[in-house]
C-alpha cells in the first residue's frame, strides 16, 4: 500500500491541498490554498484543483488522490448540494476529476474524510467503538465510524429538530447569522446531541470545524453522558482522511 497520497479538501471558501504520508499523517509538503471560485461551479472547481495540484509538484500516475467535498457521495456521484451550487446534484464528479486531472481519484463526503482522519491521527485515535465526528461550520457535517470502520454519507446534520432542518439552527454558520450568545447556542448543540446520544449511544462524540479551537467557550456547557472532545487535526483533517481513504489506509 503506498504510504504517499495527496489530499484535496474543497470548501466553501478554500481549496486546500498537500501531499501527505499516510502511515502517520504527516505532511510531506507545504499546505496550498486557493480561494474557492465564486458560485462553485464544479467547471471552475476542477480547475483550481489542477492548480493546487501543479502547485504541489504534480502527482505522479500511481500516486492515490482523494478529494473531500460538502456533499453526499456514492460511488464517486456527488447526491446534494446543500450549501453548494445545485450543479452538484446527480454530477459524476469523481470521474470529472479523474479525466480532468488524468489520474485516479477518490471523492469523498468532507465530513467522512475529517472524521476518519481523527480516528486515524487525531482526536479518537485511540478510541473504541462507536464514533461521531460532527463538523460545526456553514452547515453540519457528521461522520460515523465503528471500530475504525467508516459507515460514509451519514447526513446527521440535517436530522429534524423543532420542526426544521437542524443544521440551520444549530451550526456555526447559524451561530453567526443570529449573533448568538455561547450560551445560546449551546442551548441548541444541547438540544442536538442530546437527539444523536438517544438515536445512536455513541461512545464518543468528536466536534470539528473551524469554532472547535474556541471549545473551552462552549464543550463544557453541554450537559450529556457521552464523551464530547474537540478535533485536534483542525485545518488539516479533510486532507489527511482523503489522502487516507484514497489509500486504502
Ligand atoms: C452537507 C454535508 C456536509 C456538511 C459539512 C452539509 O450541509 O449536507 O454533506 O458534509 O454540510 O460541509
Amino acid at each position: 500500500m503506498a504510504n504517499k497520497a495527496v489530499g484535496i479538501d474543497i470548501g466553501g471558501t478554500g481549496i486546500k491541498g498537500a501531499v501527505v504520508d499516510v502511515s502517520n499523517g504527516k505532511l510531506l509538503s507545504d499546505r496550498v490554498k486557493i480561494p474557492t471560485p465564486v458560485g462553485g461551479e464544479p467547471d471552475a472547481i476542477v480547475e483550481t484543483v489542477q492548480q493546487i495540484i501543479k502547485k504541489l509538484g504534480g502527482v505522479d500516475k500511481k500516486e492515490p488522490v482523494g478529494v473531500c467535498f460538502p456533499a453526499v457521495v456514492v460511488n464517486g456521484t456527488t447526491l446534494s448540494a446543500a450549501n453548494v451550487s445545485k450543479s452538484w446534484i446527480g454530477l459524476e464528479a469523481e470521474k470529472l476529476f479523474e479525466k480532468s486531472l488524468g489520474c485516479d481519484i477518490r471523492f469523498v463526503n468532507d465530513a467522512d474524510a475529517a472524521g476518519y482522519a481523527e480516528t486515524l491521527y487525531g482526536a479518537a485515535e485511540k478510541a473504541k467503538g462507536l464514533i461521531i465526528m460532527t463538523t460545526l461550520g456553514t452547515g453540519i457535517g457528521t461522520a460515523i465510524i465503528y471500530k475504525g470502520v467508516l459507515v460514509p454519507n451519514a447526513e446527521l446534520g440535517h436530522i429534524e429538530l423543532e420542526g426544521v432542518d437542524y443544521e440551520t439552527k444549530a451550526s456555526y454558520a447559524a451561530k453567526e447569522r443570529e449573533d448568538l450568545s455561547w450560551g445560546d447556542w449551546a442551548a441548541r448543540l444541547q438540544k442536538y446531541y442530546s437527539a444523536l446520544e438517544a438515536y445512536f449511544h455513541p461512545d464518543l462524540f468528536i466536534v470539528g470545524g473551524g469554532v472547535s479551537k474556541e471549545y473551552k467557550d462552549f464543550l463544557p456547557l453541554l450537559k450529556l453522558d457521552t464523551p464530547i472532545v474537540p478535533a485536534t487535526l483542525r485545518n488539516n483533517a479533510g486532507i489527511l482522511g482523503a489522502a487516507a481513504l484514497a489509500a486504502g489506509k
